[in-house]
Order: structure tokens, then C-alpha cells, then sequence
């Protein structure tokens, strides 16, 4: 298939509410949330130059957009979103590209960071350099915890006083304490361990979906 994958500018406005309404729509059907994204805002990261669109012809197949956080020192990769009908044919990871590209064309020395229920995104992340890591390592910015709370899902994450939930955390560090050599033996690769991590997946959302029926029942 052929895709126009692009950095976003105004004359992508009228995109902005098809775009809005597929993050909503995927969240539902998720149904562990993703916090909402209104037209307004979307538009606003298209004029900042910070969201990438992807276009078959004139109908919008997906989209990206890229936010700076700690007062520029994290970056995170956000609302990613591929339209239901160009599954599976490799569009996220273009477009996750193209927000990597131009995140560390536009914020060198930031790090990157994503928080995220999804295997997809963790693979494609896991092959741009990503790592799996603890909240600890993320950005302390309320405005990015804050965008949270309309996840369904944002008790369990203030219970736990922002030290996890059922997102997993993976970070880019442009800027490795460890030499490369020493990085590379010590990476590790979502790939070489899905089933684990499919495991490990479940047994997190069984044990704190468990602890919350308890709570509702009691
Ligand atoms: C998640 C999503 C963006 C993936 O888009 P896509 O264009 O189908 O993804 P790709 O084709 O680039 O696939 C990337 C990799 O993930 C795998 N993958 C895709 N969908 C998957 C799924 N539902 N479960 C597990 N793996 C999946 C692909 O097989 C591919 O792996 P490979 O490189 O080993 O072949 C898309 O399903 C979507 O928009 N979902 C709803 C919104 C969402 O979940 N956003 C992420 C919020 S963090």
C-alpha cells in the first residue's frame, strides 16, 4: 500500500476531528484507555510542526505526535494511531519512525519515552533502541501524569503513587552512561522475549484488576 507519511502542518486541519474520534473509538474498544486527544489540541501539535500524519489519498491512515516534557529534557511519542482499515501492514512502525526521526532531529539530547499496554508499540519501540524501564526513569512533569486521568485505569496508577500500572515504560537515552559494547550485550530485546512478555502482561493486569474487584466488592 501506498502511504504519504508526512510532517503535519495547518493544511492538515480538517483531518484533526477523523483523527480525534479514531483515538477515542480505539480506546473504547481497548478498554484501557488512552486519554483523550480533542480536535483543538490535535491541531495545535499540526501547527507546532510535532505530529506526523499518514494519507491514502485523501482519507487519514494514521497519526503521531511528539511532546517535550521536564522542560525539554523527555520527549515522549503519543496518540499513536492507525486507521482499523491499514492494520497490519507495517504503518505504525513508519509512522513511529518518522516521530523518532524527527524527535531527534528537533530535541537532540532529549530522552525518549512512551508508556503503553500494547505489544505492538513495544516491539516497535523495542526496535527503535527503546527500553523497558521503571516510571522512576520517566519524566516527574504533572502535565504529562495529569493526561492520565482520563484513562480508566488512573486509580490503579495514583494508588500506587505513579510507581507503576498497567502500562509498561520504555525509554530511548540518546546519551548511554554504558559503552556501546557494553549496551549491546546488556539490550534487552522485547523480540527475544514475547512470550515472557505476553506472561508477564497478563499476570499484571490479572493481579491489579484483581485488587480493584476486591476493592468494589468490599
Ligand atoms: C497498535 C497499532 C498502532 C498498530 O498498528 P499497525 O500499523 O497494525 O502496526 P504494524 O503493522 O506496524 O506492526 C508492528 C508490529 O506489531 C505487530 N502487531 C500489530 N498489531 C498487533 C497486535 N494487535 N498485537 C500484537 N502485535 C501486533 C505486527 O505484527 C508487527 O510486528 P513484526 O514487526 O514482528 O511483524 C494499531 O493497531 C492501532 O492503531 N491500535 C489502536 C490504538 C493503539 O493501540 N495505539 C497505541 C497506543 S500506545
Amino acid at each position: 500500500m501506498n502511504f504519504n507519511i508526512t510532517v503535519a502542518d495547518a493544511s492538515h486541519f480538517d483531518y484533526a476531528e477523523t483523527i480525534s474520534t479514531m483515538i477515542e473509538a480505539a480506546a473504547k474498544a481497548r478498554g484501557t484507555g488512552i486519554s483523550k486527544r480533542p480536535p483543538e489540541y490535535i491541531r495545535r501539535k499540526m501547527s507546532e510542526g510535532k505530529a506526523i500524519i499518514a494519507l491514502q489519498g485523501k482519507d487519514v491512515a494514521g497519526f503521531c505526535y511528539v511532546e517535550t516534557w521536564g522542560h525539554g529534557k523527555y520527549i515522549a511519542n503519543s496518540g499513536l494511531i492507525v486507521n482499523e482499515k491499514y492494520r497490519q501492514h507495517g504503518l505504525a512502525t513508519r509512522i513511529k519512525k518518522a516521530a523518532f526521526k524527527l524527535s531527534r532531529k528537533k530535541f537532540p539530547d532529549a530522552k525518549l519515552f512512551g508508556i503503553t499496554t500494547s505489544l505492538a508499540v513495544m516491539k516497535i519501540n523495542s526496535d527503535l533502541g527503546y527500553k523497558p524501564v521503571t516510571f522512576s526513569e520517566l519524566t516527574t512533569d504533572e502535565e504529562f501524569w495529569n493526561g492520565c486521568q482520563s484513562c480508566p485505569n488512573y486509580d490503579i496508577l495514583t494508588r500506587n503513587n505513579r510507581k507503576n500500572c498497567l502500562c509498561t515504560a520504555m525509554l530511548y537515552d540518546p546519551h548511554p552512561k554504558l559503552s556501546s559494547q557494553k549496551q549491546k550485550n546488556n539490550r534487552f530485546n522485547v523480540r527475544d522475549h514475547i512470550k515472557k512478555y505476553e506472561r508477564w502482561l497478563r499476570l499484571k493486569q490479572h493481579t491489579f484488576l484483581k485488587k480493584r474487584k476486591k476493592e468494589l466488592v468490599s
